[in-house]
């Protein structure tokens, strides 16, 4: 990657912010600053082989956490390290849901936070809604993730959607926070004296779009998904979300660097439409000791041109090396490109960059291409375990976005709304390869 340096201060624009920082700019004082594009010649290397493709799932072996509840992104409760936290015994998993009633299409619209705790990381009791009612900002909640500090503090970071109390849903995300004390008893695993839930950070529109740019034309919109991250390095304390990059798309272009090297960008045509596809990965650096005051840094990673949602983004540290994961599907891509649901991840000696995809592009996990549906939302954990859940299972030669015009039996037959079977990877400097599969929702 070419190396050039820029002062921040002269950001002041709305144009594409990889336009501004690309490829290394200055961050405060002293850091060195690289904003990594995902390319589209990156996702051209993408190859489905036996290290990067998931077993196929058979749900009729699954069990639902809650037979009452559809269950989809999920995370344990971790130390500040990023180790999976044990409490008495029990580890914690929270995991998004709605009633089992639910259509899958609408499960989104009235998503919230449910906690379940198990002794053997495998069999998980239920302990219920992890907020108490009415207390939680957004008119629902999307994904998050939860810290225990040193004085068994729980820190809990999620994306507020919407207003509490709107009449018609809106798709506005903000990222909240909220302490607890996590109580352990013989009955199990509470949350009690619930500290206020407040609004962390919102989106700026220069380093990442606001809602009103992305509505001048996008094709959806992202500012979610807030992670906990403490980088063992610096000893500083992060949140890595999921964005897009800043402006509205007529303030956007295509360049050549996100096409790839010079060499490919020279011959490879990239569609115009191409230009609504802007997802990024973003980070925030904690200002206080309460998690309440995040200060918006440059986006780690932009897939501008190539890709749409980078979705859950979390980094796990091995060696001298960070692992910056995120989640995307198959219609995501922009024209001209293609890959399958999947895991994805990028690699890089220092947190700010610059990462390299994974295998030369970036796939870690993919589903299988005869149950190319059957699971998402992957999330590593610092050990290589990988959770997700089972997500549309045996379609057939259905398109996903045909099954919401299929019978009701039928998309509550294929839905899983439960935890797929975990996978064990392999990480070796800048490859991966999937070692084994473990138990359904197991986290060790
Ligand atoms: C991924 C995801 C998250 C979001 C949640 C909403 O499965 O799209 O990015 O927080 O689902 O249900």
């Amino acid at each position: 990657m070419k190396k050039k340096k820029r002062s921040l201060l002269l950001a002041t624009t709305i144009i594409g912010l990889s336009a501004i920082l690309s490829p290394l700019a200055t961050v405060g004082a002293a850091n060195d600053y690289t904003v990594s594009n995902w390319t589209r010649e990156h996702v051209t290397n993408i190859e489905l082989n036996d290290r990067n493709t998931a077993p196929v799932i058979n749900m009729d072996e699954l069990e639902k956490l809650d037979e009452g509840y559809h269950t989809w992104d999920t995370w344990p409760l971790k130390d500040k390290d990023g180790s999976v936290a044990v409490v008495n015994g029990y580890k914690i998993i929270f995991a998004l849901s709605a009633p089992s009633h639910v259509l899958p299409g609408q499960v989104h619209d009235i998503a919230e936070v449910r906690y379940f705790y198990s002794k053997n990381g495998k069999d998980w009791i239920s302990g219920g809604p992890v907020f108490e009612k009415g207390d939680a900002l957004g008119s629902r909640q999307w994904a998050g993730s939860a810290m225990i500090d040193e004085d068994d503090q729980l820190h809990f970071f999620y994306t507020a959607t919407g207003r509490k109390g709107e009449e018609r849903i809106t798709y506005e995300q903000r990222f909240a926070k909220a302490s607890a004390d996590v109580v352990a008893s013989k009955k199990g695993i509470s949350f009690k004296n619930w500290s206020d839930h407040q609004i962390i950070l919102e989106a700026d529109g220069e380093y990442y779009q606001t809602q009103e740019q992305g509505s001048q034309g996008d094709i959806a919109y992202a500012f979610r998904d807030p992670e906990f991250f403490k980088d063992p390095k610096s000893g500083e304390e992060y949140i890595v979300f999921e964005g897009n990059s800043s402006g509205a798309p007529a303030d956007r272009s295509c360049l050549p660097e996100h096409s790839g090297s010079p060499e490919f960008a020279e011959s490879h045509d990239v569609p115009e439409v191409s230009v609504l596809f802007n997802g990024s990965i973003g980070i925030a650096k904690a200002s206080n000791e309460d998690y309440t005051e995040f200060e918006l840094l440059p986006p780690l990673l932009e897939a501008n041109c190539v890709n749409q949602e980078l979705e859950r983004p979390h980094i796990i540290v091995k060696g001298n090396n960070y692992y910056l994961f995120t989640d995307t599907h198959f219609d995501k891509f922009a024209p001209g490109i293609t890959g399958p649901e999947g895991l994805y991840g990028f690699v890089s000696d220092d947190l700010f960059g610059s990462y390299e995809p994974l295998n030369g592009s970036g796939l870690v996990i993919a589903n299988p291409e005869d149950n190319p549906y059957q699971a998402y939302s992957w999330l590593v954990l610092p050990n290589g375990t990988v959770i997700s859940f089972v997500h549309f299972s045996d379609l057939g030669d259905l398109e996903i976005a045909d099954v919401g015009h299929q019978s009701h039996e039928f998309q509550f037959e294929h839905f899983g709304g439960m935890p797929a079977p975990s996978l064990k990877i392999a990480l070796n400097r800048d490859r991966s390869h999937i070692v084994t599969e473990l138990g359904q929702g197991v986290i060790r």
